[in-house]
């Protein structure tokens, strides 16, 4: 990319209010796959907030918009009173108050971008958030901009039957040339992000759902005809969601009628359009044949997250893009906790820390790094992150721990009927917050605006002549881009204490006796003190990982075994097993780069040989506390990254406990081996997790391979089947590419599962590794066009060690390659593709070259602004 053509960034500070405001929008659609017509008919007048009176008005459009005609009042506009300024619709003289139209043509067929309004399969839909309202027509496509819709939408009743927009059906007909026509209004005013179209021969189910005021909802689930079959848990999950969401927080839903639809073209998970949710397919069909436990849950959070949209973020939206975890994180913390009510809470936690830690803490370290609330941006697209979702919600979650149940639900009772109807700011949230609980949240404000995860070092001291104990704790939070200096940040943790005999101490911290206490960090540097303790401890620290923090405290391996056997808090004592993991594999990694012998320290097997005999324990429980630390957890552990020596380390220590417990996991794979039919509940899938985590390990050992065999062929659900498939191709047992090519057939015609394949495929070392690959992209399982197929081939790429981080450079070529190929079709989904090369700093030196070389090169391309950004940050 040249100079000439470098993108501007959009800076919060700039933010002004809109200058003119569109009280009402009338749409008409007449739909066909090339050329379809849009009117937009808009009720606008001057914003009396906006200071200056004579401001033009600026309309923003999209490139593949095609402008037909534009009046005021009816007064056809001739061409030297508008013009087009960077795809913008610029009118100079307007009056004060007038009525807009403009018709555009644009071309559905055509659009890869899929936003705006695009083809799947054989129906037309939407996706408006962040900016896709202006590739549909010429419009105030901003947040703060609110407006009541009415949609008419024409198209052919023979191939398109359905006919779905935002709000209730007011009108239907029928029109000349097997045409026919829908009228759709939605009552709520919404930013145009919010607007959604759908039509096509679609099957649905309907359901009803009786709200705590007594007005019953009609609730319509819409796929294509071959998936109809499976949508009953989505179904189900969308209920239990609106009853949570009116138990645990007194929200409503507010229209008659409210749709999800199903599309196989989807760039992210879901989108919560008033009234008409579109979700990717993959986050909303389910059956036990074809989908995997961790797929039933997704669904379940994702209906819910959608559905939980409709208060926050859409009946209180964003003042603009800067603000969007005010949406997004409160949403995401509120998802979280209603699967914790739904499933296990210990479970749920860990998962979400997990991935936190691995996946945002990344983020956090790398060039991308940013505020929660970002203080600018290029494209807003690129900040739908890690940060500003799962961090986010960490910064909801804490206001949660600072506040308690009950002064937090004062606070988002506030929130929601000061701010019903607006576009606010996290501001305005935290103001809630702090205006009903009485709690100062001056400093806690911190964590919306300063980026980088921040480092606690932990030392402690026990006098026991006084029967005292102190924890002293430091934070230190890293530089990031734009952001050499950081404040002190309110960090709430919480911690207990418990005794070397395993028993948890009662403790007095400021006058409170408890076996738990949240400390209130404020300061670079602080010391809590516990009196009346009775013995020497070891400190539970940052229970339920009550902050988004790294810790560091200088636990030994039987205190860590002591964690994890006596901790109450069930995901310190899965932690503590984790940290146990995490140390002998770093120390195994450096073994594996010094060439030393490998060898593995006693107190791992011995932990895990206690759970694995310990039948108190959740088995999911059990289960995660068996998986090792994730190479991705690791990278983001070490300072430099060598995937090679990561993947040796962790292949040693797999091995190691599959031999040394191998009649301890072949008991325990028996134990929860059940034959019960297939149910998506908590108890089923608990003892499914614990079996196949098993045979994770047991399938390393030859002898295990008829297990494997056996467990696949027997089957009658994918949780399973999908198990025993993977552990046969990651220890490459001699079957494994019958059993590819064998599922493959059996599930051809099913897309899920296809892209369950595609992974396998892509993932599996091989002799001919990246042809291999290469191969794939031109199977018919394959469409570059398809943001699924593309999420999963590269899923697996980046497994593939010796394919991705191959020391060629071959694997980083490939994924330039394709970075730059999509860009031209998919510039969301190909920024996306780029966050591996942003860790190029990170790796070895010798990849880390090929890395930036292959950055570099895509510099020098012609790109869209969402690659651009990210490339070019990467590269300062
Ligand atoms: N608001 C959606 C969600 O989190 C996010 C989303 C869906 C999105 N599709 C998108 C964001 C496309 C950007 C582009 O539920
Ligand atoms: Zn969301």
């Amino acid at each position: 990319m040249n100079d000439t053509q470098q993108p501007s960034t959009i800076y919060l500070k700039d933010y002004q209010v809109p200058p003119f405001l569109i009280d009402k929008t009338d749409l008409v659609f007449d739909l066909s796959a090339t050329a379809t017509s849009v009117t937009a008919t808009l009720s606008m007048r001057r914003n009396p907030e906006f200071p200056d009176t004579t401001t033009p008005l600026v309309l923003h459009g999209g490139d593949e918009v095609k402008l037909i005609a534009v009046a005021i009042d009816d007064y056809q506009l001739p061409e030297a009173e508008y013009s087009l300024v960077d795809h913008d619709l610029v009118v100079t003289a307007t009056p004060d108050v007038f009525t807009l139209t403009i018709e555009t043509l644009i071309n559905p067929q055509a659009n890869t971008r899929l936003e705006g309004l695009y083809r799947s399969s054989s129906m037309f839909c939407t996706q408006c958030e962040a900016e896709g309202f202006r590739h549909i027509t010429y419009y105030l496509d901003r947040p703060d901009v609110m407006s009541i819709f009415t949609t008419k939408i024409i198209a052919e009743q023979g191939a398109y039957p359905v006919m779905l927009a935002n709000g209730n059906q007011i009108e239907t007909g029928i029109l000349e040339e097997g045409k026919h026509f829908a009228v759709w209004h939605d009552p709520f005013p919404k930013p145009a992000y919010l607007f959604a179209l759908v039509a096509g021969d679609l099957a649905k189910i309907t359901d009803t759902f009786t709200t705590m005021s007594g007005k019953s909802v009609q609730l319509e689930m819409y796929t294509e005809d071959h998936n109809i079959d499976k949508v009953d848990y989505a179904m189900d999950s969308l209920k239990r969601s609106m009853k949570w969401d009116e138990e645990v927080y007194g929200r409503e839903y507010d229209l008659d009628i409210f749709m999800v639809v199903a599309v196989d073209d989807f760039n992210m998970g879901a989108m919560e359009n008033k009234g008409l949710n579109i979700f990717n397919s993959s986050c909303l069909l389910a059956s036990p044949t074809t989908t995997t436990d961790d797929g039933y849950l997704r669904v379940e959070a994702v209906v819910a997250h959608e559905y939980f949209h409709n208060w926050s973020g859409n009946r209180v939206t964003c003042r603009d893009w800067f603000q969007l975890s005010l949406k997004e994180g409160f949403t995401v913390f509120r998802d979280q906790m209603f699967s914790a009510d739904m499933n296990s809470a210990v479970v749920k936690r860990v998962e979400d820390v997990a991935f936190l830690r691995t996946a945002q803490f990344a983020e956090d370290a790398g060039p991308m790094a940013h505020p929660v609330r970002p203080a600018s941006f290029i494209e807003i697209s690129n900040f739908y992150t890690l940060t500003v979702y799962e961090k986010g919600a960490e910064i909801v979650r804490m206001l949660h721990t600072l506040l308690g149940e009950e002064a937090f639900r004062k606070g988002s009772d506030l929130y929601f009927s000061r701010h019903d109807g607006q576009a606010v700011t996290c501001d305005d949230f935290l103001a809630a917050m702090q205006d009903a609980s009485g709690v100062n949240l001056t400093q806690f404000a911190r964590w919306y605006s300063q980026a980088g995860t921040p480092k606690l070092t932990v030392t402690s001291h026990y006098d026991a002549e006084q029967q005292n104990y102190q924890l002293t704790v430091l934070q230190m939070t890293p530089v990031t881009p734009n952001q050499p200096t950081k404040l002190a940040l309110h960090i709430p943790i919480k911690v207990g204490l418990i005794g070397r005999d395993g028993t948890e101490l009662t403790t007095a911290h400021q006058g409170i006796s408890a076996k738990e206490h949240t400390l209130h960090l404020t300061e670079l540097e602080q010391t809590f003190e516990f009196k009346g303790v009775s013995q020497d401890a070891v400190p539970s620290l940052l229970r339920g990982f009550s902050a988004p923090v790294k810790l560091d405290y200088a636990f030994n391996s039987q205190e860590l075994l002591l964690l994890m056997s006596s901790d109450s808090d069930g995901f310190n004592r899965w932690n503590a097993c984790q940290q146990l993991a995490v140390n002998e594999l770093l120390a195994l990694i450096e073994q594996v780069k010094a060439g030393e012998p490998l060898k593995t320290e006693f107190e791992l097997v011995q932990g895990f040989a206690s759970i694995l005999q310990d039948d108190t324990l959740d088995p999911a429980m059990v289960a995660l506390m068996l998986s090792l630390p994730t190479a991705a957890y690791l990278s983001e552990l070490v300072e430099e990254i060598d995937p090679q020596a990561i993947a040796k380390a962790r292949k040693h220590l797999k091995e190691t406990m599959a031999k040394q417990l191998s009649d301890l996991l072949l008991a325990c794979y028996h134990k929860n081996h059940h034959a019960e039919p297939y149910a998506p509940t908590p108890k089923q899938m608990a003892k499914r997790s614990l079996k196949n985590a098993a045979l994770g390990y047991l399938a390393v050992l030859e002898v295990n391979r008829s297990l494997v065999q056996e467990q696949l062929a027997q089957a009658d659900n994918m949780t399973d089947e999908f198990a025993a498939l993977n552990a046969a191709v990651h220890n490459k047992h001699e079957q494994a590419d019958n059993m590819l090519a064998d599922f493959y057939s059996k599930w051809s015609h099913e897309a899920l599962v296809v892209n369950k394949w595609l992974m396998l495929m892509a993932g599996q070392e091989h002799p001919q590794g990246l042809q291999r690959i290469k191969n794939l992209m031109t199977h018919d399982a394959f469409d570059l066009k398809n943001p699924n197929k593309i999420r999963s081939l590269l899923g697996g790429l980046g497994q593939n060690i010796d394919v991705f981080h191959n020391l060629d450079g071959s694997g980083y070529e490939f994924l330039a390659d394709l970075i730059i190929e999509l860009d031209k079709k998919n510039p969301q989904i190909a920024s996306r593709l780029c966050t591996p090369l942003t860790r190029w700093r990170k790796m070895k030196p010798e990849l880390s070259a090929l890395m930036e070389q292959q950055l570099q090169r895509i510099m020098a391309e012609p790109l869209s602004k969402d690659v651009y950004e990210v490339v070019a940050k990467s590269l300062t």
